[in-house]
């Protein structure tokens, strides 16, 4: 089959799907609609878009989600990682509902911020003091505010296809950014050579280098151990802070990917499940890294922060951690994605489609190609053939992200990685000659 044909048969199989899911969500439809006239582009968050219109979800539970049409999925976006515990685990949800009866919002410290601090500081030996904030984001500009002002440097050294958050967005080159206090550079992500050749370029300028240790919003890319420690080993020539983005990979294991690569990072950042579900973020590290943060300090870096010790979070995040997140949970949840990785590849191999399933434990990232990318520039799983699969899951009860990561998370069943590897198959039996 030529390219043309073979795009020209994509394009009619995307007809056929977009058809049946536009007829099958008429009240997701209309809620899009009317969401325009009140929210830019009918979104709250962009990364929940997606053409024709996204599906407006009425309630969860466990692994599942339930749409405005009445049509239930298994959920397999994970609110993008976030929902790590699934939607209503118990542990979670019995611990909030005590908390309520307390009432919200205290306004003042509490024993319960300190409680999920302390978990933090002893899962990460890299962390002797922790900061919490309310997003990723937030915890990657104060990683990097810390950095500039302990080094006294104004660069930030990043990799190209990061994401650390809104305003630290290095998906599109020549995005306008962002930070306005520090200046960045990038380098390629996973090339070491290109690194140490920006590194030698500005030497005495970095104030620290940030990176994901897997990347998630750019393609679900695993750094490779050795890229690690090549920064790490950078870094200290140079003087330079190194910033571990843990927001996503802190879930492989009770002290992150750190802790399974030995690697210690300078500063850490946290976000997503580790609040139980609810808004969250955190920057951590060595004293001597983050102690500009208190209050009694001399050159102390004020941060405020409304919400950043709230209550809610604190409990939901403290029980999970400690009641679901144990290391043996995190461990058979791991084992859990590497059954249904390896699943997904014998059904894909059985069929000669090329496939790999790259990510770490309970993510998984697909891709329709013969090699596992090792940085952005190789992911090269045309944006149409992921539109059909997307739409074909989304026909078929199965809720992803139109990346087509699979987040598990705790509340997952056997039955729910048999199911997707069910539709996978089916996937492949109707489409599978449409991938090159
Ligand atoms: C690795 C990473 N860092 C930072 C962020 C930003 O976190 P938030 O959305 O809480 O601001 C994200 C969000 O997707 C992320 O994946």
């Amino acid at each position: 089959m030529t390219y043309a044909n073979r795009a020209a048969d994509i394009h009619a199989a995307i007809d056929i799907e977009e058809s049946r899911y536009s007829a099958a969500n008429p009240a997701s439809k209309s809620m899009f609609e009317d969401a325009g006239s009140y929210l830019p582009g009918g979104s709250s968050r962009q990364s929940l878009y997606f053409d024709p219109f996204p599906l407006f979800l009425s309630r969860t539970d466990g692994s599942g989600v339930e749409d405005v049409d009445g049509h239930a999925y298994t959920d397999f976006t994970g609110d993008m990682t976030a929902a790590l515990y699934g939607h209503s685990e118990p542990a979670i949800t019995d611990a909030l509902r005590d908390a309520l009866s307390n009432g919200m919002s205290y306004g003042g410290p509490h024993a319960h911020e300190v409680a999920l601090g302390r978990e933090i500081c002893e899962r990460f030996p890299s962390i002797d003091r922790v900061r919490f904030c309310t997003s990723g984001t937030e915890a990657n500009l104060i990683a990097m505010q810390l950095a500039t002002i302990i080094t006294g440097r104004r660069l930030i050294l990043a990799f190209e296809g990061g994401y650390h958050g809104h305003m630290c967005n290095y998906l599109s080159p020549g995005m306008p950014l962002n930070v306005e206090s520090c200046r960045m550079v990038f380098a390629a992500f996973n090339d070491i050579e290109d690194m140490e050749r920006v590194v030698a370029e500005h030497e005495d300028e970095i104030a620290a280098v940030i990176v994901e240790p897997m990347m998630g919003s750019g393609g679900g890319i695993m750094a490779d151990p050795s890229f690690l420690r090549a920064l790490r080993a950078a870094a200290d020539r140079t003087g330079a802070l190194l910033i571990f983005d843990e927001v996503q990979t802190a879930r492989f294991s009770p002290g992150g990917m750190q802790a399974i690569w030995d690697i210690e990072a300078d500063i850490t950042t946290l976000g997503k499940f580790f609040g139980g579900g609810l808004n969250f973020g955190a920057v951590g590290g060595k004293i001597r890294f983050v102690e500009r943060l208190s209050p009694t300090h001399p050159q102390t870096v004020m941060h405020g922060g409304t919400f950043n010790n709230n209550v809610l979070t604190m409990i939901a995040g403290y029980a999970g951690l400690r009641q679901v997140a144990t290391q043996s949970g995190i461990e058979a949840l791991n084992a859990m994605g590497d059954d249904l990785r390896h699943k997904l590849t014998r059904i894909a191999t059985a069929k000669a489609v090329p496939f790999q399933a790259g990510c770490y434990g309970s993510i998984l990232s697909l891709h329709f190609q013969n090699a596992l990318p090792v940085n952005p520039k190789q992911i090269e799983t045309p944006a149409a053939l992921r539109k059909l699969y997307h739409l074909f899951m989304l026909n078929r009860d199965i809720y992803i992200t139109r990346r087509g990561a699979i987040n598990l998370s705790f509340a997952h069943t056997e039955a729910d990685c048999d199911r997707i590897a069910d539709r996978f198959e089916t996937f492949l039996d109707s489409y599978g000659h449409l991938i090159a």
